[in-house]
């Protein structure tokens, strides 16, 4: 994967600063960060709102949180049936992966009382609801 980043910013010209972190303590600075991206991070991560609160910390006032998430289906429909019988599964197939994570509260959550945060569910019926837009 890196390859490949490194292959696209060469490509664009762009200055690459890679580093190998555990989000719950990403090595950045308060307040330096323009923005923020995770793709389908926070379904694996130990701690999602500690994730959260890093992400939180290190975006410069105006900055933007971008993300993609999958997220636990509604009850009593058919994808939410099909997640608790592959729960189990699930998690051992990707990496420690939860499909029953229920994100958009944590994630719209507002930072401080100015900041705004909006979250769109998107999906087919037959597949997992995914989170995404920008806070
Ligand atoms: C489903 S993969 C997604 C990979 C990539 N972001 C993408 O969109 O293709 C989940 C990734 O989260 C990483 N991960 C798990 N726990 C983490 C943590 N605490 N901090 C940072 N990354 C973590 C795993 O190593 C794995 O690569």
């Amino acid at each position: 994967m890196h390859q490949g980043l490194r292959a696209a910013a060469d490509k664009h010209g762009i200055e690459l600063d890679l580093r190998t972190v555990v989000d719950e303590r990403m090595d950045v600075e308060d307040a330096s960060a323009g923005s923020v991206i995770t793709t389908l991070v926070l379904c694996t991560v130990t701690d999602p709102r500690a994730v959260l609160g890093e992400v939180h910390r290190v975006l410069r006032t105006g900055g933007c949180y971008a993300f993609l998430e999958h997220v636990v289906a509604p009850e009593r429909t058919l994808t939410r049936r099909v997640q608790k019988a592959v729960a189990k599964p699930w998690t051992w197939a990707f990496e420690g992966c939860s499909c029953e994570r229920d994100l958009a509260p944590l994630i719209t959550r507002p930072a401080s009382p100015t900041s705004t945060c909006s979250a769109r569910c998107c999906g087919r019926p037959s597949s997992p609801p995914t989170l995404r837009s920008r806070a």
